[in-house]
């Protein structure tokens, strides 16, 4: 499910939307799932093996074609690539959205970027280039190639395939990172056998013996013929926060979120302890030559000004993990300190609460890379209420700046994006090519001062928006388990 607000004139318009993926389509017609979750609980070989043999006979009876249409449910993440919005989940094609002038979210369809080739999946964490308007992307797959990585130009077509022949097995590979030269793939711990639903167990596992490493290899290569590898030890990325070069193009820099605990991540989510760190690789001697953790925190879903994306930046904003895994609390890290603790503000929820991924507004092009708003969900569990929160990004106290009681729940714990809307055109964060976006940005912090002064606020530090009616939304009772 889709979950956004639209601010404008002033006033918030809220709406939650199931995005109409194929096995949506099929199982809301039927009344009932018909395929299993890749996360489905794996009870033994007869359970597995009777799963199995119904998944094949509804396909054989015509009921369900996953292999043309796709299984998955587009609810990881979001991005905006080449002016287009889509809502995306790494076991299928992503789903275009689109946002209507009223604020209603429709769904137009799966979409393959206008590939010459047939392909299934892509990852659900795409880099958009702030400069070029081209995207990168990949997919890992269970029989060779196991990586392949491809771009998706400017025009909004993907390019060729580049399969990573150097990838000897299956990799459960949620996110990459690229610079201007470069792409980063992390070859983990975190593997996937599908021999393994044989014996009744799940297909994930972890390979204690493995040791983990990085690859890197040229952003436009044509083949993986240059690509190299290091080892990591220790690491398994979840998500990257960014990545640069420096020292004249002769080193790398990447910021990621690490699964510290990566033997105990399968058994429960919960148990998993996630450590933002700076890695820098040298590329003459093709060698880790400084490694460190950004915080003793749990940190993770870090987002920065999307203008520096690629480019060596200075701040992030991450959300502090607690158990049971939930964001408690948002923190800014200025990695400019180059040292194991550069939170430098924080603001945490209160009791009970716990909140999205932060997504990062800049105010305009030209102001610092610090200057504008962190947003994100919010909801409590004691009251059962969610908002919406504007927070000041540049506040040594991250100050709630307004917020936005909201009708119904927003699970938290996932991605977002902030992006402007003009009629039926979505203009996403090229930020120095887009004069408008600095129109929009204004504006927000011209609304959000406006209602900041005409609105009584419940707290000292917040002012609400006004929910404009209509609120569209889907209930969660819609859904089929
Ligand atoms: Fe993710």
């Amino acid at each position: 499910m889709l979950h956004m607000i639209k601010i404008s004139d002033g006033k918030a318009t809220f709406c939650s939307r199931y995005v109409k993926t194929y096995k949506y389509m099929v199982e809301r017609d039927l009344g009932h799932p018909i395929f299993p979750s890749g996360f489905a609980s794996f009870n033994g070989l007869t359970a597995s093996m009777a799963r199995l043999g119904l998944s094949v006979a509804r396909v054989l009876t015509g009921q369900f074609n996953p292999v043309i249409n796709g299984i998955g449910t587009a609810n990881t993440s979001v991005a905006a690539i080449c002016g287009k919005l889509y809502a995306l989940g790494e076991s299928d094609l992503p789903y275009e959205i689109q946002v209507t002038s009223d604020g209603d979210i429709i769904t137009i369809g799966r979409h393959d970027f206008h590939s010459r080739k047939p392909f299934f999946s892509m990852t659900a964490h795409p880099k958009v280039d702030p400069d070029t308007g081209e995207a990168f992307a990949f997919r890992f797959h269970v029989v060779p190639p196991f990586l392949t990585f491809f771009r998706i130009g400017s025009d909004g077509r993907k390019g060729p395939d580049v399969p990573i022949f150097s990838m000897k097995s299956t990799a459960l590979i949620h996110d990459f990172a690229v610079t201007k030269n470069y792409a980063i793939f992390n070859d983990g711990q975190m593997v996937i056998s599908p021999v393994e639903i044989l014996r009744g167990r799940p297909p994930m596992r972890v390979d204690p013996s493995k040791v983990p490493r990085l690859g890197i290899i040229h952003r436009y290569a044509e083949d993986d013929d240059e690509m190299w590898w290091i080892d990591v030890p220790g690491f398994n990325m979840l998500h990257a926060v960014n990545a640069w070069e420096e020292d004249d193009g002769e080193s790398l820099v990447v910021v990621a979120s690490n699964i510290s605990s990566v033997e105990q991540a399968l058994e429960g989510l919960d148990l998993a302890q996630l450590k933002l760190e700076e890695i820098k690789i040298s590329l003459k001697a093709k060698k880790v030559v400084v490694r460190h953790p950004v915080s003793a925190k749990s940190l993770d879903l870090a987002v920065i000004n999307p203008a520096y994306a690629g480019k060596k930046n200075r701040y992030a904003y991450a959300a502090e993990i607690a158990t049971p895994l939930s964001a408690v609390a948002v923190v800014k890290l200025d990695l400019s300190l180059s040292s194991d603790d550069c939170v430098v503000a924080s603001r945490v929820f209160e009791p009970w609460c716990t909140g999205n991924g932060p997504f990062f507004v800049p105010n305009n092009p030209a102001a610092d890379e610090d200057d504008g708003f962190l947003i994100a969900y919010v909801h409590d569990e004691k009251t059962q209420e969610s908002k919406f929160l504007v927070m000041d990004a540049n506040s040594p106290t991250l100050e709630i700046v307004a917020a936005v009681k909201l009708p119904g729940r927003v699970p938290t714990g996932f991605h977002g994006l902030f992006m402007k809307i003009n009629s039926d055109e979505l203009y996403w964060g090229n930020l120095e090519f887009d004069p408008e976006i600095e129109t929009t940005t204004r504006r927000l912090q011209k609304e959000i001062e406006q209602v900041k002064g005409e609105v009584s606020t419940s707290s000292p530090s917040e002012a609400y928006f006004e929910l404009d009616v209509p609120a569209f939304s889907e209930s969660e009772e819609e859904v089929m388990a």
